[in-house]
């Protein structure tokens, strides 16, 4: 039975990485997958995780199973850390949550959700989107549509293509957008737009479903979250899937939450059943380190503010990078890169053909998505003039 099945194609992203991690040049530069990367090229445990970890190990008494819907401190510092310390929903009880493997888990959690509300939903993703959006929403059965989103030629958000075919979004269709730092273009609504969008669906009334993974990486943790807090103020539902792999460095833990914000506490709960037998039927119940982790520094005052101040100077350093890296391409291709500075968190595309991508890979031993997706935490004052040189040679 299992021999007639044929091998399959390596993952665009981490099948590049692979590539990268076998390539035997000293001087490869590796912009593929979404990981913060320091200085040295190592993605580095956040202080306030190592101690939380310690404390863990030394306290832990159990490997039992976690509760399906996860650990309480997490379910409950996430919710405050997404929607703000003062959130009116909160308060209200508008909100349900279950901890998910990852922001991914929290994903499929979502469209299992949506499929369970409508079968007939239509996902209406950005153009483009992190590809992994269509296998997690649509082998759960959910199909899609497309909004524009960033345009090439202006290297910016086009926003009027995207208010045009959002338009066509009705009642039971689920709008996903990108909570801050958008993968894969860095380009991201002002506040302005996020109230448009807020306009959109109480007109029209379809759903947002907010993915969040990079809060505290494009401008801080508050402003990050600023256009999914207007979105939650002012509507009656909004799904939301948020991570823990970026702003706490907890990516192979897999600690991710997924979140909705409901008309009443009667239908936030039912929501939770929902979700959680949803989870049953894929995977029982989250694993339990990342989150006891991330719920461990969320609920201590102490290791919260570690925590807050290295993130904030991650924040600090990739928004270094990005002004660095345009100079430096600015001065090899003598072509303007100043989107590079404009664009927010890990990720903006440089512009190159596929073509191009294949020929610094070949040549240069850079690698990045065949789109000229960077991960702009993986450049550093090492190989920065040697990326921009081998940018400017393939141009
Ligand atoms: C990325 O886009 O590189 C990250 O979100 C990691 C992943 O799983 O693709």
């Amino acid at each position: 039975m299992l021999d007639k099945l044929e091998p399959l194609p390596a993952d665009t992203i981490l099948g590049l990485a692979a590539a990268c991690r076998a390539d035997p040049n000293p001087d490869k530069v590796d912009l593929t997958v979404g990981i913060y990367m320091d200085e040295h090229g190592v993605c580095p445990v956040f202080d306030a995780v190592r101690q939380a970890q310690r404390d863990l190990i030394a306290q832990e008494t159990t490997k039992a199973y976690m509760p399906p819907a996860g650990d309480e401190a997490f379910n409950r510092g996430m919710q405050r850390l997404v929607l703000g310390e003062d959130s009116a929903v909160l308060r209200d009880g508008r909100v349900g949550s279950v901890q998910a493997p990852g922001g991914c888990g929290a994903l499929r959690i979502g469209a299992e959700i949506i499929y369970a509300a409508s079968r007939d939903a239509r996902v209406w993703v950005s153009d483009p989107t992190w590809p992994v959006h269509f296998p997690l929403l649509g082998s759960v059965g959910l199909s899609f549509e497309t909004y524009r989103y960033y345009n090439p030629a202006s290297h910016g958000v086009d926003f009027d293509g995207m208010v045009e075919d959002l338009k066509h979004a009705v009642p039971g269709d689920v709008v996903l957008l990108h909570g801050c730092c958008h993968n894969p273009c860095g380009a991201d609504l002002s506040l302005e737009q996020w109230g448009v969008i807020a306009d959109m669906a109480q007109q029209q009334g379809f759903t947002p479903f907010i993915d969040i993974a990079y809060q505290g990486l494009g401008d801080g943790l508050d402003q990050d979250a600023a256009g999914l807090r207007l979105l939650v103020e002012r509507l009656p539902e909004v799904i939301i899937a948020a991570s823990c792999s970026k702003n706490m460095g907890l990516y192979r833990e897999r600690a991710g939450l997924a979140m909705f914000i409901c008309r009443n506490e009667a239908n936030a709960q039912a929501l939770v059943s929902q979700a959680l037998v949803a989870a049953r039927r894929i995977y029982s119940m989250p694993p339990a380190h990342g989150a006891l982790l991330a719920g461990r520094v969320l609920a201590d005052d102490e290791l919260a503010l570690s925590w807050r101040t290295e993130l904030e100077s991650m924040c600090v350093r990739i928004n270094g990078l990005r002004r660095d890296l345009r100079q430096k391409l600015e001065a090899s291709s003598g072509q303007d890169f100043g989107f590079i500075e404009r664009e927010k968190g890990m990720f903006s595309f440089l512009g190159l053909t596929a073509k191009q991508t294949l020929r610094l890979r070949d040549e240069f031993s850079v690698y990045m998505l065949d789109s000229s997706r960077i991960n702009v935490a993986g450049v550093n004052a090492r190989n920065m003039d040697y990326l921009a040189a081998a940018v400017a040679a393939v141009l």
